[in-house]
């Protein structure tokens, strides 16, 4: 492609409000717009890979096949990326878009964080614009050499600033410092992420180890998080019990190989590696199906996979609800989404059920369960504490301590026990409950303090 001061992008029949965050997105950029199936066919033609860095395509030509639109785009621009984003739940097919010729189908809002990390990674950093992505600090050690510098991310200034640098050792302050703060992650320009695989990769293989790195384990759950989704708000996907059984098969294996693995003997380490990533639905959903597993291991729940199941699908419900929203209070919500937001668990649940997913009752509970309140002032049915499954409590208490310990633009960071604190004067979790998780992280803070003396 030649060199050109913005990205071009072309726009096709996207709805308003996923233009409106393209834009936004990808400021300074150029854009041409198609909202018509003639004026498509009018133009491809001319098309080629030195046309456009981007097609993005949406769902507002009613007579307009998607795949269809992906099939002409493949063999006009094979070599540029072509997204396609809808907001209409029945035109959601990734599995077809993708093998049409896509080359990724999202669904908005719930993708919106998805989208802007793909656009600024591969569109904006052409056109000299960075991007970060975050890595454990667990996988670093004082006195390793990095071929690649390391931010700290402030999220009160939103900045990014240099933490150390390239072709340096690690300073072994330094890391004691951030773990001095509860800092379990560091960040690096993405188009660092190979050097820091190589380095880990090479770091395991030193010391006999085989697996993945802290940060690939975390990487891997999101993305099999979203693989499973997928499959769940695919239309093309059938519904059927086979189908089901594949599904909960393959949420078993997500939970089995990236949630409970190693849990009890590195529990507070597990525990610091899932803090602070916040920003989208797979991130919330591995999140609090690793905190529910963790505390539920903790205080010695006899089935800490249920925990983690009723974490990754407590929230299905809410695709529709853009994570602003999801962040506001029930009061700061207008009317309709209000309604949308007290629904969710009932619509976590169905969308579980449409899909032929079997899951055992004590999760079912919990997941409809989980923003009932210890006061009785929850929803959707305000049931007093005697009736709510202690399943729903350690699932809400996990909920909860996510959307806390969420790093976010423009607010202070919060410990796990600050967070704690903030949970208890909710209302919302049974006392003898919020005295069992302060123990455990009171313990399990000193005891990692003391493995790093
Ligand atoms: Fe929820
Ligand atoms: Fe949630």
């Amino acid at each position: 492609m030649a060199e050109s001061p913005s990205a071009r992008i072309m726009l096709v029949a996207l709805e308003p409000e996923v233009a409106a965050l393209v834009e936004a997105t990808c400021e300074g950029c150029h854009f041409d717009r198609i909202d018509s199936s003639a004026d498509f066919v009018g133009q491809y033609e001319k098309w080629t890979d030195d046309s456009y860095h981007a097609f993005i395509c949406g769902s507002k030509i009613a007579d307009f096949s998607a795949n269809e639109m992906a099939q002409v785009l493949l063999n006009q621009c094979p070599g540029t990326l072509k997204y396609f984003i809808t907001s209409d739940a029945s035109k959601y097919e990734p599995r077809l878009l993708v093998k049409n010729g896509f080359t990724s189908a999202y669904a908005y809002p719930m993708d919106a964080p998805l989208i802007k990390q793909s656009l600024r990674e591969n569109i904006l950093s052409r056109v000299g614009q960075r991007s970060f992505r975050t890595v454990r600090v667990l996988d670093l050690s004082a006195g390793d050499e990095l071929d690649f510098e390391t931010y700290i991310y402030l999220p009160l200034n939103n900045k990014y600033i240099r933490y150390t640098a390239a072709n340096t050792a690690v300073d072994a302050k330094k890391l004691e410092k951030l773990q001095d703060h509860e800092m379990a992650r560091l960040w690096v320009d993405h188009r660092d992420m190979n050097k820091f695989y190589q380095y880990s990769a090479m770091k395991l293989r030193a010391l006999g180890e085989s697996g993945l790195s802290s940060t690939e384990r975390q990487e891997k759950l999101k993305d099999n998080v979203r693989m499973l989704f997928s499959d769940i708000f695919d239309q093309s996907v059938k519904a059927d019990f086979d189908q089901g059984k594949e599904m909960i098969k393959q949420c078993e294996s997500i939970i089995s190989n990236y949630v409970t693995k190693g849990a009890s003997s590195n529990w507070f380490q597990k525990l610091m590696n899932a803090i602070g990533e916040g920003g989208d639905t797979y991130n919330h959903a591995s999140n609090v199906a690793t905190f529910a597993a963790l505390f539920g291991i903790g205080i010695g729940h006899p089935a800490p996979e249920d925990l983690a199941m009723a974490g990754l699908f407590h929230d299905l419900g809410m695709n529709q609800l853009p994570l602003e929203v999801q962040e506001k209070t029930l009061e700061q919500m207008t009317p309709e989404e209000q309604a949308l937001y007290i629904a969710h668990p009932e619509k976590s649940l169905n969308m579980v059920k449409m899909k032929r997913i079997v899951i055992p009752e004590r999760v079912e509970k919990a997941i409809m369960q989980h923003h009932e309140m210890w006061s009785g002032k929850g929803f959707p049915k305000q049931l007093p504490s005697v009736r709510i499954s202690q399943d729903a409590q350690i699932l809400s208490f996990a909920d909860q301590f996510d959307y806390l310990t969420r790093e976010r633009e423009g607010a202070v960071r919060v410990t796990p026990l600050e967070a704690l604190e903030k949970i208890r004067k909710t209302g919302s979790i049974n006392p003898d409950l919020l005295s069992q998780i302060r123990r455990l992280l009171l313990k399990d803070k000193e005891a990692a303090a003391a493995k790093t003396v």
